[in-house]
């Protein structure tokens, strides 16, 4: 099992294979951070160096490897109500957009978690939506979560966080939508509620690819996945991801993003929002 220095040959080939794959941009700075994660890689499938590993990764027909690498690859980072400026603005524009669809007898509510993690996204976006429906009970209303990693949608869907993280969800939500583990006597874990489950889905999405769905969202929130990526991946991922907002629907993104420099026909709204 290799664990000396990867070679300049070879952290170039992986970093053009990660890039390739996934839009993620591993420049020099993130070399220890791929030889770790291959060394993790070379334990699990018991090859011995990173030259047979990148031999076997890009065999025909190895996807269930490239998705287990991909996985090792990615920044999972993220937790419940992050970036709650984003939470407090859709709480103030949902009024709106609710009294014009119930004009409309439009009655489908849609977002996109894109990049979503363990799920933190997605069940802070419902905890915030779902309250503001009690007078639009005929509101249908679904969230999308994806994400490349199997492993970080593996945790969002099975729904349960040690305590830590729950405690950042702010009262009354987490009373509302988190129950403690009734196996665990020292409540360290805790359950969200069906309500929110049940109007997620999650599925396995790598951004670059092509969108089996058709939407239109009304809020798409693709959050610290883009910094990432280059401009050319990002100004592509922005443009893909317009197409499939509704008209006058919005775009967030992180606080630590922007979309300056890039071409795209969004309206900027404040820090980390845009509009078509
Ligand atoms: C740092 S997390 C951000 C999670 C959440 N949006 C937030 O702001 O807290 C970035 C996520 O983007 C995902 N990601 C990276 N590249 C991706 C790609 N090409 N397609 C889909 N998801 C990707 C990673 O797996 C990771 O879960």
């Amino acid at each position: 099992m290799q664990e000396a220095g990867l070679p300049d040959h070879l952290f170039e080939k992986y970093s053009e294979l990660v890039y390739r794959e996934c839009g993620i941009n591993l420049h020099q700075g993130k070399r220890a951070l791929l030889q770790a994660r291959l060394n993790k890689r070379l334990r699990a499938t018991k090859l011995p160096d990173y030259e047979t590993y990148y031999r076997f990764l890009t065999a025909r027909g190895n996807t269930q490897e490239l998705i287990q690498f991909l996985d090792c690859i990615a920044t999972n980072l993220t937790y419940f109500f992050r970036e709650i400026q984003h939470m407090k603005f859709l709480e103030q524009i949902l009024p709106d957009l609710l009294a014009e669809k119930s004009k409309r007898r439009d009655c489908r509510l849609r977002v996109w978690s894109a990049g979503c993690s363990s799920g933190e996204e997605p069940y802070s976006l419902a905890m915030c939506i779902l309250p503001h429906l009690d007078d639009f009970p005929e509101c249908d209303f679904r969230i999308l979560a994806t994400d490349i990693s199997t492993r970080a949608l593996a945790v969002a869907a099975r729904g349960i966080y040690p305590k830590e993280k729950v405690l950042k969800v702010p009262e009354p939500l987490r009373s509302r939508y988190f129950r403690p583990d009734p196996s665990d006597r020292a409540a360290a874990q805790y359950h969200v509620a069906q309500a929110l489950k049940s109007i997620i889905s999650f599925r396995r999405l790598n951004l670059k690819d092509a969108y089996p769905f058709k939407g239109p969202f009304d809020y798409i929130f693709c959050r610290n996945v883009m910094i990432y990526f280059d401009k050319s991946v990002q100004e592509n991922l922005v443009n893909k991801m317009s197409a499939y907002l509704s008209p006058g629907g919005y775009l967030f993104v992180g606080h630590s993003e922007s979309l300056m420099g890039l071409k795209h026909s969004l309206k900027y709204v404040r820090p980390a929002v845009y509009r078509k």
